[in-house]
């Protein structure tokens, strides 16, 4: 995705036992029994400067929920509602942490991972490592898009 900068990733739909419950764990908190996942897991390994700028996970091939797992380096997350840019909030992910965007955190507003130049929280600069993130996301229902083949 050209959102993203200084990466590498993947996607993986079978893991080892211990990850399997850990993602279990993840697909508990976010998503309603019986919804549909996006079967293969998004690993996404951020360099230290590597960043993702605003966007909208397409809402073609992504449901209404996306769940990342933080690891390896605490981040910030800023999200900017699409229609009103003055309408922002900045999430503090630390590593180890699990974010959840649902509904309209997922559809109305932007997403972005900021570089660790701009990288700061409540006055406190957060130094960026290397980040590896773990992310689920589920599938649109009809109602919300067909077709695409890409997050
Ligand atoms: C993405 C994305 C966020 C993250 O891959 O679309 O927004 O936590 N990732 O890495
Ligand atoms: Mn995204």
């Amino acid at each position: 995705m050209q959102a993203i900068h200084g990466y590498r990733e993947t996607e993986r739909l079978h893991w080892g036992a211990a990850a399997q419950a850990v993602l279990a764990r993840v697909r508990a908190q976010a998503f309603a029994e019986g919804s549909q996942l996006l079967g293969p897991v998004h690993v996404l390994d951020l360099d230290e400067s590597g960043y993702i700028k605003p966007h909208i996970d397409s809402v073609k091939f992504c449901g209404s929920t996306i769940a990342g797992l933080s690891l390896l380096s605490d981040s910030v997350m800023r999200l900017v509602r699409e229609n009103n840019t003055a309408d922002w909030v900045e999430l503090l992910l630390t590593r180890r942490s699990l974010y959840i965007l649902r509904d309209g955190a997922r559809f109305n507003f932007t997403h972005e991972i900021l570089k660790d130049a701009e990288s700061s929280f409540a006055g406190q600069k957060v130094a960026r490592q290397r980040r590896i993130s773990v992310i689920c996301r589920n599938l649109p229902t009809s109602s919300e898009g067909k077709g695409a083949n890409k997050c």
